[in-house]
């Protein structure tokens, strides 16, 4: 069972402010990409990782982040695109075709439990498609552009969607270029597989499975590497 895992780590991050993407930014002493990579480059059940950054990045990337934390199963650095979307297809391209299973996970969600990556691959080659995800806790609304209440939408059955997000090599690609045929970008991976018709299972993920995406979740990520010793 072959399992490369590809890292989106090409976005802006413009809502956190700054100079620096977020990807890249500090946390306990490595830029917060180091941790997140550093949970696949520990697991013996990954073969492959690929990581995905802006263009101007690349060398950086290879010098300050794969060579000096000596993450040896990063296999090669590419060039993301303007959308997620765009990134991760940049990276499914050079997927080599003996991979069974490919892992997609954010480059700022360290803080998942270890057991994540064996339940995603045990699924995946059960179901062919696994998203982790947590019940939502707060009440949904939707909500017009001059901010007014449209209307309330059931909570019983609203997840929050997180990564990492596994599936069959082929189920992937083949749901990639259905989506880029018919001009669909989607926020997540799995919604393109939802779209080609498939199934997705869904497996039990967890609240500490933060995306880093605003300065209070800095904060909040010290925390969490503190108190749970990630
Ligand atoms: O945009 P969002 O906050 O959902 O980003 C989730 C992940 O996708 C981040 O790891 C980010 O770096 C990555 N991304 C990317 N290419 C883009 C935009 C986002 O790889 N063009």
């Amino acid at each position: 069972m072959k399992v490369t895992v590809l890292i989106p780590a090409a976005g802006s991050g413009r809502r956190m402010g700054g100079e620096i993407e977020k990807q890249f930014l500090i946390l306990g002493g490595k830029p917060i990409v180091v941790h997140t990579i550093q949970r696949f480059q520990d697991s013996d059940l990954i073969d492959k990782i690929y990581l995905i950054v802006p263009e101007n990045r690349v060398e950086y990337c290879k010098e300050e982040i794969v060579i000096k934390y000596g993450l040896s199963r990063v296999t090669e650095i590419v060039a993301g695109g303007k959308e997620r979307q765009d990134s991760v297809y940049n990276g499914l391209k050079r997927v080599n075709a003996d991979t069974d299973l490919i892992m997609i996970h954010d480059s700022v969600r360290p803080f998942f439990p270890d057991r994540i990556i064996r339940e995603s691959i045990e699924a995946a080659q059960r179901y062919g498609s696994v998203v982790v995800a947590v019940p939502e806790k707060d009440t949904i609304k939707e909500i017009s552009d001059d901010m007014i209440v449209l209307k309330t939408i059931a909570r019983e059955r609203l997840w929050r969607i997180q990564t990492p997000q596994t599936f069959c090599r082929e189920v992937i690609i083949s749901a990639f270029k259905k989506a880029i045929e018919e001009g669909y970008c989607g926020t997540d991976e799995s919604s393109l597989v939802e779209r080609a018709g498939l199934q997705i299972r869904v497996i039990i993920g967890s609240y500490l499975n933060i995306k880093i995406t605003d300065p209070e979740d800095i904060l909040l990520g010290e925390m969490i590497m503190k108190r749970f010793n990630f």
